[in-house]
């Protein structure tokens, strides 16, 4: 397999490019520079899995009424520190943002604020809205479902998703540490990442059609847990808090992808915010994190390691090269954003993976 040919570009190229994508396939201008904020976000720490590589299937979605381009968003506070955000099946990345704001108002007032996303799209890489309130000093978890595409633990058929896991705890003078992962041994998006790229995956990512380890992206049927049943159990533990608690469809009655495009897809998800100083002292718990940093930076490396990084230190190594180098992107994908094409059936009735 070859290496697809690579286009580098700015941040503010990027985000151009994809919220005028976004907008001609019908979103507001508001809601098409949000999904752009977080995609951008994404591509420019590295996590290309779910920046521009995305926005083909958006916009198809978009086109097709499979996301609310008006939605009723609306904020009903259920408690002194709880709440939930109706998403009207508004596209996913600025409900959660939105719920995200009033999560962060609750734990600033009462020192913890929970707040579930009711009905929304695909909200792409979560590290977007944890850093953001670790930036205001908050600790944050954030959590949501994805499509029913893992084989739970001693299985041989998908039940759960690959229901990621984001956690972010502000330091003293530097970026977050920042903890986001897919609760299989890949997310879903670097499968599709491979296959734009052309390139095997490893062996222990996913199952073929016949639960058999595969390399190749495009015979993906299953994903694998991470760890066997540790993984399973996170992925389950992520179900409950942010589809089961909100009373939304779970496990695998949770929409896939690409069955119906024409339809919202009514998912959840979960912030959990929590303000350190009604713990602590805030500036001693900041200060903690960074000798925390710092004892893991002197930790002696294994062999063909040169250091330890902190959770999220590689996306800020890697977001640093990129502002100096560029972001890179797929010449393909960066050709059709920059054409005034909108796909109309190169997702609709694929199955679970994407494939026709
Ligand atoms: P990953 O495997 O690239 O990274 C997982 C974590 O490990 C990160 O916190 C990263 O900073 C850390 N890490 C990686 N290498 C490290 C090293 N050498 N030293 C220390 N820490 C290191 O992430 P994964 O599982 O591929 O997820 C990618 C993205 O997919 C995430 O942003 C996640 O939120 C998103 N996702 C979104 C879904 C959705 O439905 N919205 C579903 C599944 C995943």
């Amino acid at each position: 397999m070859t290496e697809l040919e690579m286009v580098k570009v700015t941040e503010e190229e990027l985000h151009q490019l994809i919220q005028a994508k976004l907008e001609k396939a019908g979103l507001s201008k508001e809601h098409a520079s949000g999904v752009a904020d977080t995609l951008v976000f994404a591509d420019a720490h590295g996590i290309h899995s779910h920046g521009a590589v995305r926005v083909d299937y958006y916009a198809e979605r978009i086109s097709k009424g499979g996301s609310n381009t008006n939605p009723n968003f609306k904020f009903n506070q259920t408690g002194p520190s709880t709440g939930v955000f109706e998403a009207d099946n508004g596209v996913g990345h600025v409900a959660a943002n939105e719920a995200l704001k009033e999560g962060m108002k609750l734990a600033k007032e009462t020192g913890i604020g929970v707040v579930g996303v009711h009905q929304m799209g695909h909200s792409g890489a979560l590290a977007y809205f944890v850093e953001q309130a670790a930036a205001q000093d908050l600790i944050a978890l954030s959590v949501c479902q994805s499509d029913p595409m893992v084989v739970p633990f001693g299985g041989s058929e998908p039940y759960y998703g690959t229901n990621p896991i984001a956690f972010a705890a502000p330091r003293a003078g530097h970026s977050p540490v920042v903890f986001d992962m897919a609760t299989t041994v890949q997310a879903w998006g670097k499968i599709l990442d491979a296959r734009s790229r052309n390139v095997d995956i490893p062996a222990n990512w996913a199952v073929d059609e016949n639960g058999e380890p595969t390399t190749d992206p495009h015979n993906v049927k299953a994903l694998l847990p991470i760890a066997g049943p540790k993984g399973y159990g996170l992925m389950m533990m992520v179900d409950i808090l942010s589809g089961m608690l909100l009373g939304l469809p779970f496990g695998k009655h949770v929409s896939s992808m690409y069955t119906d495009i024409t339809a919202g897809r009514n998912l959840g998800q979960l912030h959990i915010l929590i303000n350190p100083s009604y713990f602590t002292d805030l500036t001693e718990f900041k200060e903690n994190i960074n000798k925390m940093v710092d004892e893991l930076h002197a930790v002696k490396p294994a062999k063909g390691f040169d250091q330890v990084l902190y959770p999220g230190e590689l996306s800020n190594i890697v977001a640093k090269k990129y502002e100096e180098d560029g972001i890179p992107i797929v010449k393909e994908i960066y050709d059709y954003l920059q054409s005034d094409t909108i796909h109309f059936d190169n997702y609709d009735k694929a199955d679970a993976f994407g494939e026709k």
